[in-house]
């Protein structure tokens, strides 16, 4: 690829410190107990790394908030200086992707998965009870790295966002039919679930480098934005999958669940597909949480349903009968739900693009070469197509 493309490529640019990176969090996650040791480090090996996309972002946010440390030019104390941050900051991208893969792990417990990249799930591997200590583990490792730093504001972020990943779940698990047709209720939930670490994360980087509230603020907003937009385009392609024909994919995906009893895997539920619990009464069930995504109503549906309230009744039903997931894809393409949801998270790319170009000016080459990546990114979270 050309030189330019090459620059702007945001895994490119970081692709060394990443590597470092990566050989870190395996050292990070060495326990004493072999069994513990061993579920500890299942997705840290090579090959099951996953993308690690928040250290990506962390670090490139690193670079995009460079300031320049007053002193005399290559005077070595100003040298150390920044060294010292840069290290703190890659604590904070390690953590991140730490605390990501232990909410994987618990996720996949409360999911009932079986295959996680590409791989067995720990989970399915090893058992519910060493997948969830491992998470723990995990946790735990996290909460030290994050104790070092030996700042409490950024203790303090990175804790909310792991309280946010458990609300943002315990939402999902535990919603009523109201909030399952609230758009509002929606992006509340995807807000905790997918964009309050990434957010959180951005802002304690900015922090760290002695960013005024204001710098913080957009460091914040970039993440938060970016997350927001990431997770609509997923629901999206959930829809749609790799072919733009709506209904693609996901329709088979449903339609070969509604015959087994296992489900609960991603890919194999559907974000419609739900399982009803309890009393055959009818609002104010328990939704199970079994079976990935499912019973989990995203912004396409939700607008939608706007425009076609007798979606309502369709969805409130639950999706047992693959006739009611053809039904509502129908709706679904007669719809402008797909469009709509194309257009808010859009709406959030712009904003995080926004946040980076609304950073005090700065004429340092690395710094403006990350910004870009960062905007860049933006583009590629919404035009992707897998
Ligand atoms: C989250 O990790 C990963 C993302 C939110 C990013 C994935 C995004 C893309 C592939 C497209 C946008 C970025 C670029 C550079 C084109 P995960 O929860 O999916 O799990 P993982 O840790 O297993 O990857
Ligand atoms: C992926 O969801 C899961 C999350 C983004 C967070 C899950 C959070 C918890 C289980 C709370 C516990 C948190 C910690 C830090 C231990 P998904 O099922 O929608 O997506 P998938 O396709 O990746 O499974
Ligand atoms: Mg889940
Ligand atoms: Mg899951």
């Amino acid at each position: 690829s050309s030189v330019v493309e090459d620059q702007l490529d945001p895994f490119l640019l970081v692709e060394h410190e990443l590597s470092i990176l990566t050989n870190r969090l395996r050292s990070m996650v060495v326990a004493e107990v072999p069994k513990l040791a061993s579920a500890a480090e299942y997705f840290f090996k090579l090959g099951v790394e996953g993308k690690r996309f928040r250290p990506m972002v962390l670090l490139l946010m690193a670079t995009a908030l460079n300031v320049h440390i007053p002193g005399p030019p290559s005077d070595a104390v100003v040298d150390a200086l920044s060294e010292e941050l840069r290290k703190r900051q890659q604590r904070v991208a390690e953590i991140t992707e730490m605390i990501h893969v232990a909410s994987l792990l618990h996720d996949d417990v409360l999911d009932d998965a079986d295959t996680r990249r590409g791989i067995g799930s720990l989970n399915f591997v090893m058992g519910n009870k060493l997948a969830v200590l491992a998470g723990d583990f995990l946790l735990s490792r996290a909460c030290v790295a994050l104790a070092s730093l030996k700042n409490t504001e950024v203790v303090s972020l990175i804790a909310t966002a792991v309280e946010h990943l458990v609300t943002g779940e315990t939402m999902q698990m535990t919603s009523t039919s109201e909030q399952r047709c609230s758009m509002e209720y929606y992006l509340q939930k995807t807000y905790y679930k997918t964009a309050s670490l990434i957010s959180n994360s951005c802002k304690a980087i900015a922090l760290l480098a002695g960013q005024t509230t204001e710098v913080s603020m957009l460091a914040y907003e970039y993440g938060k934005n970016l997350g927001l937009a990431f997770q609509l385009i997923d629901d999206i392609l959930d829809f749609t999958g790799t072919s733009t024909s709506l209904g693609k994919g996901s329709l088979s995906d449903i339609r070969h669940k509604e015959g087994g009893d296992r489900g609960c895997r991603k890919g194999g539920g559907g974000r419609m597909a739900a399982t009803r619990h309890g009393s055959g009464g009818d609002d104010g069930g328990q939704w199970c949480s079994r079976g990935g995504e499912e019973g989990i109503i995203t912004a396409p549906i939700l607008y939608a349903m706007e425009e076609f309230p007798q979606l309502r009744a369709v969805v409130d039903r639950g999706f047992h009968n693959p006739t009611d997931v053809d039904l509502a894809l129908d709706y679904l393409g007669k719809s402008r739900g797909i469009q709509r949801a194309r257009e808010l998270a859009a709406k959030h790319a712009t904003l995080a693009s926004a946040a980076i170009d609304s950073l005090p000016e700065s004429d340092d080459e690395d710094v403006r070469i990350s910004r870009r990546a960062l905007v860049d990114l933006t583009h590629r979270v919404i035009t992707r197509t897998k």
